[in-house]
Order: structure tokens, then C-alpha cells, then sequence
């Protein structure tokens, strides 16, 4: 299927393959229009248009998070292209701030001034104290009053032309508070308090749309929306706290020019002060890093000024940063506290990740109960036990880390921690991959962390392809304890039988269509065996590796027989993992077929070696046939309808439309889309629409389904 074609199919209904086809087809067009629209000035669809096509690649990423790339237009939209934006050049360059880290560094930065400026001391020298809020810088230019444009840092001569986006932030006056200079070039910082961005991020969850890992990120991603609809919902807000080009100043000292920003109608911080000798920079820094977490918004650090403009001036600049101010940064915000648990989580695919339950502590303005552990190795590295006083850290992300154990804290009999072997989930052996640091469950079928996952993944188009049993009803089944490994799809009409108004009151379906789903099951309990085994989900068993199996070992019977074996024969040897050979005769012919290396088969083996699996397999195989791959005959002469075209309509009920369309083309026909006067067979399934009509109107052959295989000779 041609990638524009698939958007018509459900996201939930893609495969993998599909879903990477579509992403790159949709990334490709999204940048044709952005550039059209950007750069060009010359769309060639509508906005809505446009919309559209971002919504389907946010939900095909939305399920396939494996697709999102750097240079995906969802990331450059929550932080767009600079070629989205117009570019512009900033009169003044926007510089930044050197740093300084400790008490030592402010000594340096005050020294340094005192010496250039050729004083004896520090002595009646002020400086102006400031947080250092952190979001990202923005100039925003007046002219008589107005505000006419607004532009990111960018790389501090060239930034990004936001002023449509900027006009949407209530913070940012469009029109200054009485008589300003003529020109006027506003700089400051535009953030997000930490509760909207908790609250923003809880909508996104919800919408199903990407969350941000931190205000600042957020921020960035707000302000440089290529919609400026999208800006207007966002939380933003400004503190401003210098400037660029201006037609008169503002005042004498950065002081009177806060003041001043002020009645003009811009925000300031609240916390900024006049501090007069090396002690009161320091005693500022400890006060504001002791209110810190009680601060509505994030701030990395304090900025240090020197008050009066004109000793600024002739302090100057280095090449990228002022003489006259500095950072004096934070570290990242930490807080001890006790670990009172390690528990497991199983993620969809299997991955086991521990996760550190803690005693609740505040660590930078927000309440921390749970932090990663990332996985056995992190865990054994640190020594983290269960009952240890722990080292908690927030570096501006949402996911808090443990830094390290408190060693003098630690209780008299806290064990080593033990990564489990087993998923706690389902009871499954859990296996390490090689060279890898993640454990994962091997009960694919029975793992209800998992069991979604699977389902779907085994109704999905290229493995069982249940027509009306698409994620949204599988989905649903589960959650009613109705299927919860795949063998259940085919007991549900058994099970339901005798209340079937109940399930149709319980589902929400109608009779009718409860009766289509238990047909379409039925139409499924043959299947060619390489979608047979590749709907199993079988690690690294993709479409390619099903069908090298089911053509190596040509029958179900054989091919889970094989494999018992060969998993018995590896457990039975595991140090000889590297030959094949020398664990066994089973094991050694799976890694024989070519293509299939011994990595594939330890999954496979994996698979047959949990017991779960096996059952889960033996129920499966009790309701349905998987049936050696369709060989097709060697030529089509003799055929009765090679050299034909053929049309199918309507839905066949013994076979899908990819099926019934390879084997017409096996037997030398070409198969067509549509009705025409060169038409020659109309194959006609239930449900057919106008296309029936049409070939009833030129008189065309028409079959059922089932004349049809009658006359192929199915
Ligand atoms: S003054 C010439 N003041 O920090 C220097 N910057 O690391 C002009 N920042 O790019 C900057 N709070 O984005 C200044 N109170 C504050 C600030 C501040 C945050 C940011 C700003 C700047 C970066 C430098």
C-alpha cells in the first residue's frame, strides 16, 4: 500500500513497517508546506489541511515513540526550525553571562572589577542582585510605544522572528505604559511557573500529545510554535531585566531601569536587590537558594550586576560576556531521604525497571515519592539497598534520579538488593540480553503488562487481521477479563454464547455486529503458518524471520516440537551459547538457517523455554490450524484465469483481501481496483457496493466468494 493511502487506516490498525513508511512520507510533506508557508509565502493548502496532516504524524508517534527523530517536524514544531522563522538580526548582540560556581569565583569576578576599574576596594561599589530565571531570553522591540517585533536569542547576532507568538503572552504589553523612548529594544526572560507546566503537561498526557521535561523545555517549546493559536493556550509569562537598542535611556543604574521597566508595564522579579560588598552578593546567594523551592518558578542561579551604567560601560564586554555582570549558579537541588522499597515495573515491551519508592520529601518545590533507578547495573554500582538514606536530585528534570546512598545512614541488616529473575507481573522467567543492561520478561503471551501489547500486535494487519477486532475492542475485551491471551479470541463465542445479550449490552456493539466479529474469528482459524508464528511476538521475529521458519520447518507440528528442544537443549548448556553445535542438535539446525543468528534464536529459544508460553501456544493451537505457507504453482498456464484481470469487492470471508489478491496474481491474473469494461471476473463479497452495480451495468462475469474459489480450483 502506497504510504498516502494509508492514512485512511486507523493509526491503531498499522504495522510498524507501515507506520515508518507513513512517518517519512508525512515528515516529508509537513516540511514541503512549513516551507511553502515560512519561507515561501505561498501555501498551497489550508491551515486545516495542514493540521491534519501534524495530527496523524502525532499519532503515529504517539504509538510508535521508536519513530520520533531529532529532525521529526513534532519536535521542531514543540521547538521549531529555524527555517520556520523569519530570521533576525539583533542590533545589539544578545551575550550571556560567565559563571561562577563558587564563593572563590564571586572573590574573582569582584576583584577583577575593583582592579579594571582602578578603585582601591569595593568599597562604594553597588551591585544590583538578581535571580537568574530559568527559561530562554527574548528582545522585544517598541517603537513609539509599540511593540513591532520579537525575536529569540538564536546564536546572539541572529534569532527568530516570535512576535506573532509574543502578541499572545499576557505578560508582554503590546503597548507601553505611558511616555517611552521612541525606540526601545526590551530583553528578559520568558518562563513558565512550575504549576501551569504541571498542569500543561497533564492536559498533553491526556491529549495524548508529547510532555515536556521541564518548565524550560516547555517554555521553549511554547514560544516557538509555528501556530501562534497554540502559544495563546500556553502559560507563558516574562520577567524583563535589560535591554538592547534605545533612543535615550532608561536611567543611570540598572536599578532605576527595573523601576522603570516597571511603569511601562513589564513584570520584574520581586527578589532583585542592591547589595553593597562581597559579603551581601553571598548572603543573597544563600537567601534565595534557601527559598528556592518555595519560588513559584525555576531558577538555576543568581545574576550579580554592577549598579551604575556608566562604570558598565567602561567595564565592557569580553567576547561573549559583560565585565560587569556574572551567574553565580546553583547546584542541582537535592534532598535525602529514605528508600523504603525498590519495586519493578514491566513496561509493554517487557522491560523490567526498578523505581526507588521514598519516603515523600520536597526536593526544589515539588514533592518527590518515586525516582528511577534505571536498571541492575545502576543499582548494583550504587549499592542502593531498600531501607538506605538516599541522595534525591532534580536537575530541572521531572524524573527525580538517586544520586548516592548516605554509607553512615545505612541500617545494620539492609541486604544488598537482589534484581529479581522473575517478572513480578506474571511469574515469568526474566532474561538479561547479552551486552545489555535490561532484564525483560520472557511471558510475552501472558504478561498482563504486556498482554495489550500483544494482543494487538497479534490481531494486527500482517499477523491475524480480525476484522473488527481492532486495539480500541481488544483493548476493551481485556479490561472485561473477556480475552487476556490470544487462544481467548477464539473460546469467546464458546464462552458467550448463552449471553450473548450481555455481552452486547457490556460491549456497547450491536448483535449484528457482535455476529460479523465471531465470523471474522472464524474465517481466521486457518492461517498460513509464517503469520501464525509471527503473530506470536516473538523477539526479533519480524515478518522476514516468520516466514524463514515456516518455510524451514513447514508445519506447526514440527516447527513448535523443534523449538521445545532446542530451548531444552540450550538451558541444558548455556556456557555453550557461542557454538551452536556443541549445545545441541535442535539449537545448532535453528541457527543453521541462513539469516537467523544465534541472537534470534536465544529469543526464540526464551519463548518456548517459559512454560506459560508453551500453554498459551497449546490453547492457541486447540482452537485453530496454522497451515503450511501457500506455495504458488509453479506456472500459471493451464490457469483459467491467467492473462485476466479481476476485481474483488465487498469482504471475503475466507480470506483477506491481501490473501485473495495474491493468490488471483499466483494464478497469472492481474487484479485490479476498480470496474471497467476490461474487467473480466467481479468477485463479489458481502457488503458489496457500487461496484457490483457497475459491473452488473456493463454485463461483466460476476462470482460469490465461494464460486470463485470453485472455479480457481481453491
Ligand atoms: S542579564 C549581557 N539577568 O541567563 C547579559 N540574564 O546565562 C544579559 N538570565 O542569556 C543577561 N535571568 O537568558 C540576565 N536576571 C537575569 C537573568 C538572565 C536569566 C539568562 C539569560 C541569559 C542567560 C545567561
Amino acid at each position: 500500500m502506497a504510504a498516502s493511502a494509508l492514512r485512511t487506516v486507523p493509526v491503531s490498525d498499522l504495522t510498524l513497517d507501515q507506520a515508518k513508511a507513513e512517518h517519512d512520507a508525512l515528515a516529508a510533506e509537513i516540511r514541503h508546506h512549513r516551507d511553502l508557508y515560512y519561507r515561501k509565502d505561498a501555501p498551497e493548502i489550508s491551515d486545516a489541511e495542514y493540521d491534519a496532516l501534524e495530527r496523524r504524524l502525532n499519532e503515529v508517534e504517539a504509538r510508535f515513540p521508536e519513530l520520533v527523530t531529532e529532525d521529526s517536524p513534532t519536535q521542531t514544531v514543540g521547538a521549531a526550525p529555524s527555517a520556520g522563522f523569519r530570521k533576525v538580526r539583533h542590533a545589539v548582540p544578545m551575550l550571556s553571562l560567565g559563571n561562577a560556581f563558587a564563593a572563590e569565583d564571586v572573590d574573582g569576578f569582584v576583584d577583577q572589577i575593583v582592579r579594571f576599574l582602578n578603585m582601591k576596594s569595593v568599597d562604594g561599589l553597588e551591585f544590583v542582585a538578581e535571580p537568574k530565571i530559568d527559561g530562554l531570553s527574548l528582545s522585544i522591540r517598541y517603537e513609539n510605544g509599540e511593540l513591532v517585533q520579537a525575536a529569540t536569542r538564536g546564536d546572539g547576532t541572529e534569532g527568530e522572528d516570535v512576535t506573532a507568538n509574543v502578541r499572545t503572552i499576557a505578560e508582554i504589553p503590546n503597548k507601553l505604559n505611558g511616555p517611552a523612548p521612541a525606540l526601545l529594544d526590551v530583553r528578559g526572560e520568558v518562563y513558565m511557573d512550575r504549576s501551569d507546566f504541571f498542569a500543561l503537561n497533564q492536559r498533553q498526557a491526556e491529549a495524548g500529545e508529547k510532555v515536556f521535561a521541564n518548565p524550560r523545555n516547555a517554555a521553549a517549546g511554547s514560544l516557538r510554535q509555528l501556530d501562534p493559536k497554540i502559544t495563546a493556550k500556553r502559560p507563558l509569562r516574562f520577567f524583563a531585566y535589560t535591554w538592547g537598542e534605545l533612543s535615550e535611556p532608561l536611567g543611570a543604574t540598572q536599578w532605576e531601569c527595573l523601576e522603570r521597566l516597571k511603569a511601562l508595564g513589564f513584570q520584574v522579579t520581586a527578589q532583585s536587590t542592591l547589595c553593597r560588598s562581597r559579603d551581601e552578593l553571598l548572603d543573597y546567594y544563600a537567601r534565595i537558594g534557601a527559598e528556592r523551592p518555595s519560588l513559584p518558578f525555576d531558577i538555576d542561579g543568581v545574576v550579580y550586576k554592577v549598579n551604575r551604567l556608566d562604570l558598565q560601560e567602561r567595564l565592557g564586554f569580553r567576547t561573549r560576556t559583560p565585565r560587569w555582570a556574572t551567574a553565580h549558579k546553583f547546584p542541582a537541588e537535592q534532598a535525602r531521604t529514605i528508600l523504603r522499597k525498590i519495586s519493578i515495573q514491566v513496561g509493554r515491551t517487557g522491560a523490567l525497571t526498578p523505581v526507588a519508592e521514598l519516603e515523600p520529601i520536597t526536593v526544589g518545590g515539588v514533592v518527590v515519592s518515586r525516582a528511577t533507578l534505571h536498571n541492575e547495573d545502576e543499582i548494583a554500582r550504587k549499592d542502593v539497598r531498600e531501607g538506605d538514606t538516599v541522595i534525591v536530585q532534580r536537575a530541572g528534570d521531572v524524573i527525580p534520579q538517586i544520586v548516592a546512598t548516605v554509607a553512615e545512614a545505612r541500617p545494620a541488616d539492609a541486604q544488598p538488593y537482589v534484581f529479581p529473575d522473575h517478572c513480578p507481573e506474571c511469574g515469568s522467567v526474566a532474561v538479561r540480553e547479552e551486552g545489555g543492561a535490561v532484564r525483560r520478561c520472557t511471558g510475552g503471551l501472558v504478561c498482563p503488562a504486556q498482554a495489550v501489547e500483544r494482543l494487538r500486535h497479534f490481531v494486527g494487519r500482517d499477523a491475524f487481521d480480525i476484522e473488527g477486532l481492532g486495539i480500541e475492542r481488544i483493548q476493551l475485551f481485556f479490561e472485561q477479563d473477556r480475552i487476556r491471551q490470544p487462544a481467548d479470541i477464539f473460546t469467546l463465542e464458546r464462552r458467550e454464547e448463552q449471553r450473548i445479550d450481555r455481552l452486547v449490552s457490556m460491549t456497547g456493539f450491536g448483535r449484528k455486529s457482535v455476529e460479523n466479529l465471531f465470523r471474522a474469528i472464524d474465517a481466521r482459524r486457518r492461517i498460513p503458518l509464517d503469520r501464525f508464528i509471527f503473530a506470536l511476538g516473538i523477539r526479533q521475529v519480524g515478518e522476514a524471520t516468520a516466514k524463514l521458519l515456516a518455510r524451514a520447518y513447514r508445519t506447526v507440528e514440527h516447527w513448535t516440537e523443534r523449538m521445545e528442544q532446542a530451548a531444552a537443549e540450550r538451558a541444558a548448556n548455556p556456557e555453550e551459547m557461542k557454538k551452536p553445535e556443541l549445545v545441541g542438535e535442535a539449537y545448532a539446525e535453528l541457527c543453521a538457517i541462513e539469516q537467523i543468528g544465534i541472537s534470534v534464536a536465544d529469543d526464540i529459544c526464551d519463548f518456548f523455554a517459559e512454560t506459560h508460553n508453551r500453554e498459551a501456544l497449546a490453547n492457541l493451537l486447540r482452537e485453530l490450524e496454522a497451515v503450511e505457507e501457500y506455495v504458488p504453482p509453479r506456472a500459471a498456464a493451464g490457469s483459467p484465469i491467467a492473462g485476466k484481470t479481476v476485481v474483488f469487492t465487498g469482504t471475503l470471508t475466507t480470506m483477506g483481501r491481501s490473501e485473495a489478491k495474491a493468490r488471483a496474481e499466483s494464478l497469472g491474473a492481474k487484479v485490479s481496483g476498480s470496474v471497467s469494461a476490461k474487467t473480466d471476473f467481479v468477485i463479489i463479497g458481502a457488503d458489496a457496493g457500487s461496484k457490483a452495480a457497475k459491473a452488473q451495468e456493463l454485463g461483466l462475469r460476476m462470482m460469490s466468494e465461494e464460486e470463485w474459489l470453485a472455479f480457481i480450483g481453491g
